[in-house]
């Protein structure tokens, strides 16, 4: 799979229909075998770390199950502020030196902007951004891509809403510029303390054509193929007057959902908190929680891609050996 092969994953900058695709292709095919429990990778020499120096239910966990159904062995560090030598002042670059020596792929978050990075200036090994602060989260635009193309086969022509917390939504910021360069209409919304920032806007070429600005999420619901929701994101504001205005901005209940179209897709990166009533979760247009399992197979296809690891699907699917 061409542009994968030991690099890092950083950003979704420069990213191509042509390289997303046949990974997504891969992903639909794990997603099958994972569905029909059938055991495709057994054997390979390589070994994962990660290590999260903020929380994560679903980004190393998906990891460390995709590294699992491939056979890769797995190094985890759930609190890498408290149980590495970071607590001790070391700095990523020491330590992107130091666990080249351990792992052959290495899974960092950080509340840092640039921290994956920095991880990566000194790393020998590829390194996966799995979050840095309010900067980006590459492999959440992955599976959210995944996810949207299950349901409609293809990207061309919809369009998308991106609602909530634009400003520190570290999740938009990487699958915005995916969705404008793969031909999507977006609507953004959000209050004008959340909006996109410019300078994220600026970087993407056609947003000035494809971006909408539209703070009212009822007045472009029922226009909407996709409502990618966010939570408002309270560990990233400095000043806590701003949180408290705008933290219940959008509340997407079921009685909305009576005027949006029945083709309508409801994401999510998760968690939520209230910005998507429970009262949702039993409609068929939700698809937060399929997003969210989709963690695991788009995962697997990212790591066979960048450690080259044989493709067996096919042989898998007649059956384990
Ligand atoms: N979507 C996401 O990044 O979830 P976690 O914070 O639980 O990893």
């Amino acid at each position: 799979m061409e542009g994968w092969y030991q690099s890092s994953v950083l950003s979704t900058i420069g990213w191509s229909l042509e390289k997303v695709n046949p990974l997504l292709d891969l992903a639909a095919e794990y997603k099958k075998c994972i569905e029909q429990k059938i055991d495709i990778g057994t054997k390979n020499r390589f070994s994962a770390l990660t290590l999260f120096f903020e929380p994560s239910t679903r980004t190393r966990l998906s990891f460390e199950s995709a590294a699992h159904h491939l056979g890769i062995k797995v190094m985890s560090v759930a609190n890498a502020a408290n149980d590495t030598s970071a607590k001790k002042g070391e700095t990523l670059e020491d330590m992107g030196r130091m666990v080249s020596s351990y792992a052959d792929v290495v899974i960092i978050r950080h509340p840092e902007l640039g921290a994956a990075r920095r991880l990566a200036s000194s790393a020998t090994v590829p390194v996966i951004n799995a979050g840095d602060g309010a900067g980006e989260h590459p492999t959440q635009a992955l599976l959210d891509l995944f996810t949207i193309r299950e349901a409609f086969g293809t990207l061309k022509g919809l369009r998308v809403g991106l609602c909530g917390d634009l400003v520190n939504g570290r999740t938009i910021h990487s699958l915005l510029r995916l969705l404008v360069a793969f031909g999507c209409d977006i609507v953004a919304i959000s209050p004008e303390e959340l909006a996109i920032p410019k300078e994220v806007l600026q970087k993407i070429p056609r947003a000035a054509d494809a971006v909408r600005v539209e703070p009212d999420l009822r007045k472009v619901l029922a226009q909407l193929d996709v409502l990618y929701m966010t939570r408002v994101q309270k560990e990233r504001f400095h000043d806590i007057e701003v949180y408290e205005k705008v933290k219940n901005a959008y509340r997407l209940t079921r009685e909305d959902l009576d005027h949006a179209s029945d083709h309508l897709r409801i994401l999510h990166p998760l968690p939520r908190v209230d910005e998507v009533a429970e009262s949702v979760d039993g409609d068929p247009r939700a698809r937060y929680f399929v997003q969210s399992a989709n963690g695991v197979p788009t995962r697997m296809a990212l790591l066979t891609a960048i450690l080259d690891i044989p493709n067996r699907v096919h042989a898998g699917m007649s059956g384990p050996d």
